[in-house]
């Protein structure tokens, strides 16, 4: 979401005759994008703050700007905090930066932290800087209103609202022409994407499916998807079409109903299973990843078994496993005590490591011997010997340079693998 935010900012500000530049010790102005989901992010945040105030010291010109969710969650109060910033810009006040620099330039300290409920960036071009030109993302709806317990994007990021969906079959469209062959579609909670124009409705299913035809070589991504909104309608759709991608991201945060219910997720234990035996109906050779909080608020030794049992149940593909922390504001920072002690939540943390590395394993392992097509994406990071490119499973394939491009796909029989990646020749 963020590298997104970071794209439609280039694309602002290059429209003012601002040219980007790699090496941070050039810059004339630096805006790093924040993020606040866990106070460890801050922290960094905080960190990277100080370096900057070297490079200040060195060039008294240099501007220094906060943006994204962090600037928005502390307002002016970060103004007070770290004295070397000169700018603050809320998510939704991106289209401002040009006013907001006149006033940094005139010698005074610049903010906007409003939020919208109707911004989505929709007209804005996203500049593709670092990009490997073969995969982009689209932004198809900002903020969420969900307010899980435990986090702070209802409050930093706003209200939910998507974005016309003309424009996002556009952009894809033009993404395409530039030699794209991948888009990820993105949004807090993409289940809930809805738009409608000439009395027309367009929900997710519909969205992916206008994205989908447009062009079979164009892999269709998304993420995220929440479990209380997976329809069998949109798995039926994604079964309908090749180039959708056959991998789903649907974070369960807990195996634990209890838990599930205290971090206002809206479903419980076995109405998250109920939707992954609906993926494997629709979908049987479909990726599923995950999220996992690991000590939330009042997590017992019987809560964290359930989830590690609800991991085995499932066997993720892959997952992205945190331990909780409290952040200010949400439903949880003022309802409950923060009380599994920080020990118990790395232990637990580190046992759902441990097990998923097992299950991450065990899935490639039953990949071995099996053909995917693969896109490729270029070489790979150990070795020009090598490509890298990923299947729909969104897994990492790695094999010998054919005479083929990024770009090309190509298919790829697996002989060998690892935790993280696929290891095969082509076919
Ligand atoms: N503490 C730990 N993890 C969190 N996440 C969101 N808020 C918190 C928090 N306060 C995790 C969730 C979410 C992912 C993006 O970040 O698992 O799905
Ligand atoms: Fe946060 Fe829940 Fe919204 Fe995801 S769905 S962004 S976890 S409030």
């Amino acid at each position: 979401m963020n590298f997104s935010d970071s794209e439609i900012v280039a694309s602002i500000l290059e429209e003012e005759g601002y040219v980007s530049t790699k090496e941070i010790k050039d810059a004339d102005v630096i805006f790093v994008n924040t993020c606040s989901i866990r106070d460890h992010a801050e922290q960094k945040i905080r960190k990277r703050l100080e370096y900057m105030q070297s490079l200040k010291r060195r060039n008294s010109r240099l501007v220094i700007g906060m943006l994204g969710c962090m600037a928005e969650r502390l307002k002016t109060q970060l103004l007070e905090e770290e004295q070397v910033l000169d700018l603050i810009a809320g998510p939704d006040s991106y289209r401002d930066l040009p006013r907001l620099m006149a006033e940094v330039q005139s010698g005074r300290k610049a903010i906007n932290t409003l939020l919208s409920i109707d911004e989505t960036y929709a007209d804005i071009s996203p500049v593709r800087y670092d990009s490997n030109g073969i995969s982009a993302f689209i932004s198809i709806m900002r903020g969420c209103e969900n307010y899980c317990a435990y986090c702070v994007v209802p409050y930093v990021r706003g209200q939910e609202r998507s974005r016309d969906a003309a424009s996002i079959a556009l952009e894809a469209e033009t993404l395409f022409h530039k030699g794209f062959r991948e888009v990820t579609l993105l949004g807090q909670n993409v289940n809930s994407y809805t738009w409608t124009s000439n009395g027309v409705k367009t929900n997710f299913a519909r969205l992916l499916e206008k994205v989908a035809v447009m062009n079979p070589l164009l892999r269709i991504r998304f993420a995220t998807s929440h479990p209380k909104d997976l329809s069998d309608e949109l798995l039926q759709t994604i079964a309908r079409y090749n180039n959708i991608c056959k991998a789903i991201h649907l974070p369960v945060q807990s195996g634990s109903t209890r838990i599930l219910e205290k971090m206002n997720r809206g479903y419980t234990r076995d109405q998250y299973l109920d939707r992954i035996y609906a993926i494997r109906k629709y979908l049987p050779d479909c990726a599923i990843s995950t999220d996992i909080i690991a000590g939330f608020c009042d997590e017992t030794e019987e809560d964290h078994k359930e989830t590690l049992s609800l991991m085995e149940q499932v066997a993720f593909d892959y997952a992205f496993m945190f331990r909780y922390s409290e952040r200010p504001d949400t439903l949880a920072a003022e309802r409950y005590p923060d009380n599994v002690p920080s020990e118990v939540k790395d232990r637990r943390l580190r046992e759902i490591i441990d097990l998923q590395q097992k299950l991450s394993y065990q899935s490639n392992k039953q990949d071995a011997g099996k053909t995917f097509e693969v896109l490729i994406e270029g070489f790979s990071k150990r070795s020009d010997a090598y490509f890298s490119g990923r299947n729909s499973q969104n897994k990492v394939v790695i094999f010998p340079v054919t005479g083929n491009k990024p770009g090309d796909y190509i298919r790829v029989k697996i002989d060998r693998f690892t935790s993280a990646t696929l290891i095969g020749e082509a076919c």
